[in-house]
């Protein structure tokens, strides 16, 4: 299998490298400088000349699309950039897929609803994004279908990593500093591994035939298990990382409205996705967050331990 990966530098590309690498042939890219030694490919999808030729050229059997405007934020004010990286580039790919018979694995957000809800969302629910983010990721959902290509696309959400940037890594910054901060407690969703949702990936991957002959082309929400409010999230994060001495003092976690944090882009206030579909067709279940999240401070301690001090 030919797999052609792309923002391989990110949180789910990092993740995605050494799993994809056992199933085949595998041609990361990112949109940074290639680097020879790590077998990494420069690919701008800003530039759909670019990423044409380099579908030609490496012929894929699977496209793996991790690569995303994901600043929700600045979003807001740079939309043709948004939608360049999250609505056209995957259009090429999905156009280039239906001609050549290849796959596309791609990604998108519980950003794609609204929020006002009180029942986890179902990948057939309406969607109605209050973002510029969400409305992009959602028009890249639409491209990929209408372009009548195979097609698996993961809803996820509040992906975190030991490395990147992410609520985890900041949190644990301010620990250094901070004896209390305000985290908002009206925002309801489900923290997820990034390392889970590659594995998923390649879970999803390996029944490749059975996608193809029993048309199992659509949209799958994935999510690790515990619904939680970002207060929540915070105090778990400072607990545990308290416990394994990864932090000092454990800063008091002070639940404020969202009001109070006034943010350019708007967030959905309940955003926990139901995931039984990727249950019943894939046989994927959702994994623990709390072992996840051991994980994930365990690896942010080794690596720290591993850095020398400068
Ligand atoms: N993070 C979340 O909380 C979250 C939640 C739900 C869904 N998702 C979705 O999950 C997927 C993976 O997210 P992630 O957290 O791994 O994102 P991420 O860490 O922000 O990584 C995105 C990658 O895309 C690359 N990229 C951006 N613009 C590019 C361009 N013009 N050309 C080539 N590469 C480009 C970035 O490279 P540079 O840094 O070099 O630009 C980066 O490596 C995305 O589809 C995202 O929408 C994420």
């Amino acid at each position: 299998m030919r797999i052609l990966l792309t923002g391989c530098c990110g949180q789910l590309g990092q993740e995605l490298r050494s799993r994809l690498l056992p199933l085949g042939r595998l041609y990361a890219t990112d949109s940074k400088t290639p680097d020879d030694e790590h077998q990494l490919f420069s690919l701008d999808l800003t530039d759909r000349g670019a990423l044409l030729r380099i579908l030609d050229k490496l012929q894929p059997d699977v496209i793996v699309n991790t690569a995303a405007w994901t600043a929700v934020d600045a979003a807001e004010n740079q939309p043709e950039l948004a939608n360049l990286i999250n609505v056209e580039a995957p259009q090429v790919m999905a156009e280039w897929a239906a001609v050549n018979h290849a796959l596309l694995f791609h990604y998108s957000t519980d950003y794609v609803f609204d929020g006002d809800n009180t029942q986890s969302w179902r990948e057939d629910d309406s969607t109605n994004p209050i973002s510029v983010y969400g409305q992009s990721k959602l028009d890249g959902e639409n491209v990929i279908r209408d372009s009548g290509c195979q097609h698996i696309i993961v809803r996820t959400s509040w992906v975190y990593s030991s490395h990147s940037n992410n609520f985890v890594r900041t949190m644990l910054q301010l620990a250094a500093t901070r004896n209390s901060l305000q985290v908002v407690d009206d925002q309801r969703g489900c923290p997820t591994l990034a390392g889970n949702v590659a594995d998923v990936t390649v879970q999803i991957l390996k029944q490749l035939e059975s996608i193809k002959s029993n048309h199992l082309s659509g949209v799958y929400h994935y999510t690790d298990d515990r619904p939680l409010a970002w207060c929540e999230f915070a105090d778990q994060i400072f607990s545990r990382a308290k416990k394994i001495e990864l932090i000092r003092d454990q800063p008091e976690v002070i639940p404020v409205d969202s009001s109070v944090f006034q943010t350019t882009a708007k967030r959905p206030l309940y955003s926990i996705l139901n995931c039984e579909k990727i249950t019943q067709v894939f046989g994927v279940h959702q994994k623990s967050f709390s072992q996840a999240l051991g994980s994930c401070l365990a690896n942010i301690q080794l690596n720290d331990s591993n850095t020398p001090n400068t």
